[in-house]
């Protein structure tokens, strides 16, 4: 079984892999999701400057700036470990793809600085074009960026043969008929984890005694129930498309995957039944709301297991297994853990100094 089928050094890379990318997608869920339902607001809601914004795409907007620095600074973590565990296949690869690769950077400074514009008490009072070109604005960088980032497994998936065929055309761009419904499994499929995080909050804004309607939480369930539906049909789509090369459907269900690929699927349902408990039961909204977050974060677990099961068999890692041994002989994690401690005050402090300036959660 996944990972404990490697040697020692190769399974905590992977594991430590896994893991922080698991943390990664908790928090680009939010953000991708997130910022499609603030545009989705700004677009349709928004022409009208003098009604109150519901409470749900207020604090949306009040925390992607925030939510958005976690996202990225959580993708570090599974970027330096992919380097270590797949080296050439990862690193080289990139390194190859330089101008399109680092696209993702300047698209992302702009749609760091939209959040901040989006949430400016300026802007509140411009027309709603504004607004709604702003909102639409930050969606499509991230959304973009998203592209970017499945683009390049589906390609980094592909065979030597036709790798190194590609690299030598010199080509950046890089297309499949696998992109769009993979895109669409992380894009749809983010709804409901951004609905239970956001649950949360709201659930925390409630009771501080801020008016926060079943109703919103209603809405949110409903959205996260369709969410995980469209995410449903995109894995069909993405099944359908096919593999692109040798690696069949079997693997999924094979001796390594099948534990995570059961629970991912069982945590989709928990999660699906915790979503539907929300929107029956909007008023008393926290044993569903705990439901949903448990299901959901196996449900990533799990699929984010069963997704690099995949790539190992595509991937050759037994002649990487010694420069895996000699990278966990490297010192340093004293160090590490230090930094580790002293940022983490850190944050800690700048969330505590901006709640003491503003009262309980964007009052
Ligand atoms: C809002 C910004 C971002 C979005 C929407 C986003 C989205 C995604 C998506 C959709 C994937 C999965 C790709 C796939 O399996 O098809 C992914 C993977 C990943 N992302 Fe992000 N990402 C963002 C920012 C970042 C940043 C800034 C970093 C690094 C500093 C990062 C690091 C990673 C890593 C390491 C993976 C795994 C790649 C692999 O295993 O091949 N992400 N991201």
């Amino acid at each position: 079984m996944f990972p404990l089928d490697q040697p020692l050094p190769t399974m905590f890379y992977l594991t430590l892999y896994v893991v922080t990318l698991v943390v990664h997608v908790l928090f680009m869920n939010y953000v991708l999701a997130g910022s499609a339902y603030v545009a989705w607001v700004s677009v349709f809601r928004g022409t009208d400057g003098q009604r109150p914004t519901a409470p749900a795409a207020r604090v949306l907007r009040d925390w992607m700036p925030a939510a958005l620095s976690a996202a990225i600074t959580a993708g570090v973590a599974p970027l330096l470990f992919l380097q270590i565990l797949y080296k050439k296949d990862f690193y080289t690869a990139n390194l190859l793809l330089f101008h399109r690769w680092m696209a993702i950077l300047p698209v992302l400074i702009v749609g760091f600085y939209l959040t901040y514009f989006l949430k400016s008490k300026r802007i509140t009072h411009r027309h709603g074009l504004v607004r709604a070109a702003i909102g639409v604005g930050a969606f499509a960088c991230f959304a973009f960026v998203a592209y970017s980032w499945t683009e390049n497994h589906l390609l980094s998936q592909r065979s030597q043969v036709f790798k190194t065929a590609f690299y030598a055309t010199s080509s950046i761009i890089y297309t499949d008929p696998r992109l769009l419904p993979r895109l669409g499994i992380w894009f749809f499929g983010a709804f409901p984890t951004m609905v239970w995080m956001l649950g949360w909050q709201l659930r925390y804004q409630r009771n501080t005694g801020q008016p926060v309607p079943g109703s919103e939480f209603k809405r949110l369930a409903v959205t996260g129930v369709v969410g995980l539906a469209m995410a449903g049909l995109c894995a069909c789509g993405y099944l359908w498309a096919g593999p692109a090369d040798e690696v069949g459907g079997s693997v999924i269900f094979g001796q390594s995957a099948l534990v995570w690929t059961v629970s991912s699927l069982m945590g989709g349902l928990v999660l699906l039944i915790g979503l539907v408990w929300l929107a029956i039961c909007p008023d008393q909204p926290t044993r569903s709301l705990a439901l949903a977050t448990v299901g959901s974060v196996v449900a990533i677990l799990g699929a984010t297991c069963v997704r690099e099961v995949v790539r190992l068999n595509r991937v050759d890692l037994e002649p990487l297994y010694t420069q895996h041994a000699a990278a966990m002989k490297v010192g340093g994690l004293w160090v590490f853990l230090l930094f580790f401690a002293v940022n983490g005050v850190l944050i800690a402090w700048c969330f505590a100094l901006a709640r003491r300036k503003m009262g309980p959660l964007n009052a």
